[in-house]
């Protein structure tokens, strides 16, 4: 018996990274899983794996960036199996992380838009969507993907890191608002996990500089954030709500000379 035995989970960004992870996760412990993404051909490979091993998975093509898309994925899950108990909001736009969300001061506030309509008003909208559902079943649990980003500043992404704080904030909202109705809400705020999205940063120099800062031998993997959504997906986390989760291998829990005193 899975600890999301027979569970109805909404995994987006759920082709790639730690979504897929995620996904693979999720449909391990039992539940029947809706593999949605941008990427469609990826969410259908994704979804294609997991019945492959034996589970139930349907892949479902969603844009967070319109909300009527967002809408129509929580629709199908409910159709295709007739209700939803776990909704985990992880896909984001990091894509415009990566390449074109600059310091403050050349910000475009193009990129700012897209990156908080993408990340946060997506992710505001498919709990939106889902609550009701949640409620009609007794209750359920919503894992929303934040990041170390959204508790710290740094050189670039300012307009991802304004969204990951935002959804720590929602996250205590939804919790706050539908906590009485069995619905619970909580966060995971991945440190530097090893993805498509973080690669390019996970090589030579800047691998050296995050090794040092982490408190443990190796840096994060997709399966690590995957857990800790199973653990705050299922009932084995009844008594937590609101709460934000980090997985980020001790990289905010130090003072920041630590690193610098152990080499020197
Ligand atoms: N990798 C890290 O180090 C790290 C750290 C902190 C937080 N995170 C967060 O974890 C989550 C997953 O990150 P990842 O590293 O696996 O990224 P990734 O780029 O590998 O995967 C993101 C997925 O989201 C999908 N996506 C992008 N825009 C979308 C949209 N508009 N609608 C639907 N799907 C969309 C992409 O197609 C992709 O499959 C993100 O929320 C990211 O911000 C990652």
């Amino acid at each position: 018996m899975g600890r999301l035995q027979d569970k109805i989970a909404i995994v987006t960004g759920a082709a790639s990274g730690i979504g897929a992870a995620t996904a693979r996760r999720v449909a391990a412990e039992g539940a029947l899983t809706v593999v949605a993404d941008l990427n469609s051909d990826g969410a259908e490979a994704v979804a294609e794996e997991l019945r492959a091993a034996g589970g139930s998975a349907t892949a479902v093509t969603v844009d967070l960036g319109d909300a009527d898309s967002v809408r129509a994925m929580v629709a199908a899950a409910v159709d295709r199996y007739g209700g939803l108990d776990v909704l985990h909001n992880n896909a984001a736009a990091t894509h415009l992380a990566a390449r074109q969300d600059l310091a403050v001061v050349e910000a475009d506030p193009a990129v700012w838009d897209d990156t908080m309509r993408i990340n946060l008003r997506g992710t505001m909208v498919a709990i939106q969507a889902a609550v009701p559902h949640l409620i009609a079943r007794g209750g359920g649990s919503i894992v929303n993907t934040s990041s170390g980003s959204g508790l710290t500043g740094d050189l670039r992404n300012p307009a991802y890191g304004a969204s990951k704080a935002a959804l720590i904030n929602l996250t205590q909202y939804v919790a706050t608002q539908y906590g009485k109705q069995g619905v619970r809400c909580n966060a995971v705020a991945p440190g530097f996990i090893v993805t498509p999205a973080s690669s390019g940063s996970a090589h030579g120099a800047i691998r050296e500089a995050m090794l040092r800062h982490h408190l443990t031998p190796r840096l994060g993997r997709p399966e690590d954030v995957a857990a800790a959504v199973v653990f705050l997906a299922s009932d084995e986390s009844a008594f937590i709500t609101g709460h934000t989760l980090r997985v980020d291998g001790g990289l905010l829990s130090h003072a920041p000379y630590v690193a610098d005193l152990r080499n020197g």
